[in-house]
């Protein structure tokens, strides 16, 4: 393993999920050295400062630090197109949670800025980086299902029910650029591209049921009794044709009770994916001989939230590509969106951006083995 200064990473964003990446990132993955963190409610970050024991800082002091080379962007999802573009303005990496941005062309706007200023821009999700995807990576590689001809996702959670009309914060279930496809689709759509590649075209069918017939349930939620305004796709049915010729549907649905179901089909047999949301579902290999789990040939089989930034360090440090790269978060981003282009447009929407699959992780499956990533 190559032996480097660990890249000084900052956090913007100390809620719901920053306990994990924190966890991982501060404790766990040695080739980042994160320094502080910042959010726009100081009493989150003072919580987080002290418990990992880091600097709390404000947005502003992490983009005027000259020693903070990457930002790790874990705000709401209508804050990352604001986060990431003052942060590659600054002369940051940037790594992002999903999605990028909320407008298609905002998107564009961020990898454009990336590139002109000689940045990384990287983002969720890095479940495929964890051992159940990889380790299906390893199998379509090896050709134990054939040639790969078809795939399904079907992911169906009920996000109007009381938990989300209870709680002020969840809101990202209601708002332009979140809802279920761009929430939860993405760790589908990576986990298909991170195994066949680019997608060529897409077309289907989106509706915003119910738009103005919930109410917010939580008596101290300051919208309590006021309509629950709907204002993102909760039904969506897709079609995805991807390059190599292997032909997708996709229903994400949040009007119903919880359905997962998520599986690549070969000429030769078929792999149950399992939640591509979990790091560390085994694969289920069924070919004519029957039915099994499959062993993991690779680490992180536990909540490894903050691998995507360790890579994308690693890639800092060695000039190589990061994995969670520009080009795939963008067309991951656009598959979704186009998706919803084809249902106004009643045409099918062509893939304008384009990607590679990612490089698999090398095998291994000791604890937090990150050599994994230095190649
Ligand atoms: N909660 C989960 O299980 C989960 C899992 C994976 C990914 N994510 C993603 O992670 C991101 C954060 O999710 P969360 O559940 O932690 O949300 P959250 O609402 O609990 O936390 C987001 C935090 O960002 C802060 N913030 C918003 N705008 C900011 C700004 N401009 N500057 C500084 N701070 C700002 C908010 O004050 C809040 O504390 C989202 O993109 C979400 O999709 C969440």
């Amino acid at each position: 393993m190559t032996t480097f200064k660990p890249v000084k990473a900052a956090i913007i964003g100390c809620g719901m999920i920053s306990g994990i990446y924190l966890e991982n990132c501060v404790r766990k993955l040695k080739v980042l050295d994160v320094v502080g963190c910042s959010d726009i409610k100081p009493d989150r970050s003072k919580a987080k400062a002290e418990q990992f024991g880091i600097r709390q800082m404000t947005n502003e002091e992490i983009w005027n630090d000259p020693q903070i080379e990457l930002v790790i962007n874990i705000t709401n999802h209508t804050s990352h197109h604001e986060v990431s573009k003052k942060s590659l303005l600054a002369g940051k990496h940037i790594y992002g949670e999903k999605m990028m941005a909320v407008e298609l062309e905002e998107g564009a706007e961020l990898v454009a800025l990336a590139k002109e200023k000689g940045l990384y821009l990287c983002g969720a999700p890095d479940t495929y980086l964890g051992a159940g995807l990889q380790t299906a990576r390893k199998i379509v590689d090896a050709g134990l299902i054939g040639t790969p001809v078809a795939a399904n996702i079907t992911l169906v959670r009920g996000y109007h029910h009381e938990r989300y009309r209870e709680d002020p914060e969840r809101r990202f279930a209601f708002c332009p650029g979140g809802g279920i496809i761009f929430d939860m689709g993405c760790y589908y759509l990576m986990g298909l591209i991170n195994l066949l590649g680019p997608v060529k075209r897409v077309c289907g069918f989106s509706q915003i049921r119910e738009p103005d017939s919930r109410r917010y349930m939580n008596p101290s939620n300051p919208e309590y009794g006021k309509v629950m305004k709907i204002e993102t796709p909760n039904n969506l049915a897709g079609t995805i044709e991807f390059e190599c010729g292997v032909l997708c549907n996709i229903l994400t649905s949040s009007e119903s009770i919880g359905c997962n179901h998520f599986m690549l089909f070969g000429t030769e047999g078929q792999l149950n994916l399992g939640d591509p949301n979990n790091f560390g579902d085994a694969p289920v290999l069924t070919t004519k001989g029957g039915s099994a789990a499959m062993p993991f040939t690779h680490a992180f089989k536990e909540n490894s939230r903050g691998i995507g930034p360790a890579d994308l360090a690693y890639a800092i440090r060695n000039g190589r590509e990061p994995r969670c790269s520009a080009e795939r978060i963008y067309h991951m981003f656009e598959i979704a969106h186009g998706i919803m282009i084809s249902d106004k447009t009643g045409e099918i929407y062509t893939m304008k951006s384009t990607c590679t699959r990612p490089e698999p992780l090398a095998p291994g499956c000791t604890e937090y083995p990150e050599m994994v990533f230095d190649l």
